[in-house]
């Protein structure tokens, strides 16, 4: 949504009679302009909960549950959480859809425009440090940038911007993160050759786990490669996460200081060619607590990871694309850090056809006005991802379009938001599709690749709403 000017985005059908006097604050044409909300029947309530909130719920918001995912791909759940959507954006209009539920005011945007304006005008007054999200990434994050407020939240911002280097295409420390991805990438295809499985089979743990050692080494360094404890430490803490204030994070101060104090270990070595050398090299304010940026580096890594493997799934199963990615890999030094932008443009798909991160959610510090209505401090608005990236009128809506990111279309409208947008927006983008590219292009070099699970991607059908990541099976055969 980022670069979209609200006032040409459209807002179709929505309210344009604007209020008398106005609030006088940033924003204040936006909420004069946006749509009122909609009341949501308690039987509506009932269905949002059962299928927007519960499968993500039970697929695990903090850390994906095997089972969980499992069942929410066999019930194809996000294809029915958008459908409910559709339809009660039908029955109520475009304006925000306003549920109450256990006591609390939540609401779902349901017009691209009003989502964007949550996004654009974050963190005031629609905060990420939502209730919730503080309850669940307290357990192992209490000072990250996305659970942080005021001027901490800045400075944090800023700190981490500069240490990813938002905004840049190719990290400065790109040459060592090449090099391990392909380290790595080899010693993968050597697994999957030799393994027990044989024959060049490749399943989701062994991806999984060599996933892994290129984050711990690009972030942490080359002596942290086998450290899978930390990674197990930050698992636990993660699935504590899941449980949101169930779990109060008194409870879990025990295992969070031993995995602080396992990654403070890998951090003092600021080892050269990681990212813990550019934060220490990096000026950072006396709130900003640079250690305390990194558990959500590490657990949002393991999105990328994801997302990766289902780039890869898509290539596997759609021979135009594929063969547009061999023709952009023959001709670069793939040794080098390399902009690859069509690949790139099939991790973006990857997450626009599976968003990792479905809600992108934030709290209001303050009531808002809403077109002729307005909704009262500490709502929580929801703006969920799949209903946006799925949008059955556009073309690309069910397929796999790697060109949308190419030649301008996904940037035309604020519907696409993957890395979410606005000031919020995810500050390790640039760095994700350096590293996953670059994993995905080292995989397909000398390769081959053929899914063998889970069903249903097909390059003359529909592509399925809910794709479960843990039954991805490969098998990679060396190219002729
Ligand atoms: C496929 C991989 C990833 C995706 C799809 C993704 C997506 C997102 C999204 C949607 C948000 C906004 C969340 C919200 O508004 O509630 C976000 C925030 C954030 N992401 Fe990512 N992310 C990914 C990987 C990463 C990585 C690897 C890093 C760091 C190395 C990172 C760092 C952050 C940070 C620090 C924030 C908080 C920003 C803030 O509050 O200002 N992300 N990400």
């Amino acid at each position: 949504m980022a670069g979209t000017d609200p006032a040409a985005a459209g807002w179709a059908g929505e309210s344009e009679q604007g209020v008398p006097g106005g609030e006088g604050v940033p924003g204040d044409r936006a909420a004069r302009r946006a749509s009122t909300p909609g009341r949501a029947s308690v039987r509506d309530i009932a269905r949002v909960a059962l299928r927007v909130g519960l499968p993500t719920l039970a697929g695990g918001v903090v850390v994906r549950r095997k089972q969980g995912v499992a069942l929410a791909a066999r019930l194809d759940a996000d294809r029915h959480a958008v459908e409910l959507l559709n339809e009660l954006r039908r029955r109520y209009g475009p304006g925000p859809l306003h549920l109450r539920l256990a006591g609390r005011d939540i609401v779902l945007p349901l017009s691209a425009e009003d989502a964007q304006r949550v996004l654009d005008e974050t963190p005031e007054p629609f905060t990420p440090a939502a209730r919730l999200k503080r309850d669940a990434l307290g357990h192992f994050q209490p000072h990250g940038v996305l659970i942080s407020t005021g001027q901490e939240r800045d400075e944090r911002r800023a700190f981490t911007e500069d240490v990813l280097e938002t905004g840049r295409h190719l990290h400065h420390l790109a040459p060592q993160f090449v090099r391990t991805v392909r380290e790595e990438a080899g010693g993968l295809l050597a697994e999957a050759a030799a393994g027990a499985q044989g024959s060049g089979r490749l399943d989701w743990g062994t991806f999984d786990a060599a996933w892994w050692r290129i984050v711990r080494r690009v972030v942490l360094g080359d002596a942290a490669r086998d450290d899978t404890t930390l990674t197990a430490r930050l698992g636990r803490l993660r699935g504590f996460g899941n449980w949101s204030a169930l779990v109060p994070t008194r409870a879990t101060a025990g295992p969070r200081e031993r995995f602080q104090q396992s990654l403070r270990a890998h951090l003092d070595r600021a080892e050269p060619g990681s990212l813990a050398e550019a934060l220490a090299r990096t000026p950072a304010k006396p709130g900003v607590d640079p250690a305390g940026q990194v558990p959500h580096w590490l657990f949002a890594f393991d999105a990328a990871g994801i997302a990766a493997a289902r780039a890869l799934a898509l290539l596997a199963t759609h021979p135009a694309q594929e063969q547009q990615v061999r023709n952009e890999l023959v001709i670069p030094d793939l040794t080098r850090p390399q902009l690859l932008p069509y690949t790139r443009a099939c991790v973006m798909e990857s997450v626009r056809l599976w968003p990792t991160t479905p809600f992108l959610l934030r709290e209001s510090t303050r009531e808002t006005r809403w077109g002729e209505g307005t909704l009262p401090e500490g709502t929580a608005f929801l703006v969920y991802a799949p209903y946006f990236h799925r949008d059955g009128s556009a073309p690309y809506g069910d397929r796999f379009v790697p060109e949308i990111w190419l030649e301008g279309t996904a940037h035309t409208g604020p519907e696409l938001v993957p890395f979410s947008a606005g000031p919020g927006v995810c500050p390790g983008e640039d760095l994700v599709l350096l590293v996953t590219s670059t994993l995905v292009a080292a995989l397909m070099e000398r390769h081959d690749f053929r899914l063998h699970g889970p069903d249903g991607l097909r390059a003359d059908g529909p592509l399925p709403y809910t794709l479960n990541h843990f039954a991805l099976r490969f098998s990679a055969a060396a190219r002729p």
